[in-house]
């Protein structure tokens, strides 16, 4: 079977719910604090090791109880560590979350994310094979989204770039991955000009998520919106990772590109229904239904 390789970040989430968003300069009083796991890249593994198996995670913690936290939590989900390592004297990434009004603003400190250089993770890579899928995000130095990527097309791993947080890139990272997820607000600053464009542009390739409407993309003839699932909203945090880890199972058991964007539609919809990103996740039990497979 093919394994599932998700490269990038790995943090503890300190989360803070409010009713009333603090102008500069003001103190409000919120209404609820808790800690929990997150980070893209680690939200991506356990999102796709609920679902389906083989799910390594390649990243850094620090030498803190906040990283032990993390591997325990990744060992409750059935995720690999073997390609997690600490980084002696350095804090575990962290993200700092306000919730209010049904949505989120997160303020991340990399710390030993920083640390996922292409050169600290290069023999790690050696273990991916040709058809195994890798899936990256962008709270990981950039350097190594570009090297690893330019890997994976050279060995024929196929890889999904998951373009967030949005930062500019070289034209060679759009060619070098094979799927690239950004969300509307990441695509509009990716590609310019209009979507539609863009879709077309990268048939097959860019799919550009749209909340709880779905996801668009191109199939080379026509423009295919796949349709989202609305559900009871308690957190949206981590709704965007859950979709990129399904959509990396639907590639592992095999789906048509619109059988696996659906279940990354379905994935995300279950996410949001939990508190904390990895909150609402959901097992292949409970989707399976939904799906029709
Ligand atoms: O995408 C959600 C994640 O973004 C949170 O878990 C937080 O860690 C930030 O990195």
């Amino acid at each position: 079977m093919k394994k599932i390789f998700v490269i990038g970040s790995v943090s503890m989430d300190l989360v803070v719910s409010t009713s009333v968003v603090p102008r500069k300069g003001e103190t409000v009083l919120g209404d609820l604090f808790f800690t929990t796991t997150g980070g893209k890249g680690a939200n991506q593994a356990v999102a796709a090791a609920r679902l389906g198996n083989n799910v390594h995670m390649i990243g850094r913690i620090g030498d803190d109880d906040f990283g032990q936290e993390i591997v325990q939590n990744f060992k409750r989900n059935q995720v690999d560590v073997t390609g997690l390592n600490v980084v002696p004297e350095m804090a575990t990434g962290t993200a700092h979350i306000t919730l209010a009004d049904n949505d989120n603003s997160i303020i991340v400190v990399p710390s030993a994310n920083n640390e996922v250089t292409y050169d600290n993770i290069k023999a790690q890579l050696e273990s991916i094979q040709s058809g195994d899928i890798v899936l990256l995000q962008q709270e990981i130095p950039a350097d190594t989204v570009e090297k690893v990527l330019a890997h994976c097309k050279k060995r024929g791993i196929t890889s999904i770039l998951n373009p967030a947080p949005y930062r500019a890139v070289d034209e060679a990272v759009i060619d070098n991955a094979d799927i690239i997820t950004p969300n509307e607000t990441e695509s509009k600053a990716l590609f310019e000009g209009k979507l539609d464009d863009a879709l077309e542009r990268y048939p097959n390739k860019l799919i550009v998520t749209i909340g709880d409407k779905g996801a668009r993309y191109f199939n080379g003839q026509e423009h295919i919106t796949v349709k989202g699932f609305k559900r009871e909203v308690k957190d949206t945090t981590g709704a965007g990772d859950t979709f990129n880890g399904a959509l990396a199972v639907g590639l592992q058991k095999g789906f048509a590109l619109d059988k696996a964007i659906e279940l990354a539609n379905l994935a995300a919809s279950f996410s949001v229904t939990g508190m904390g990103a990895q909150g609402g996740m959901p097992t292949w039990e409970e989707v399976r239904g939904e799906l029709n497979v």
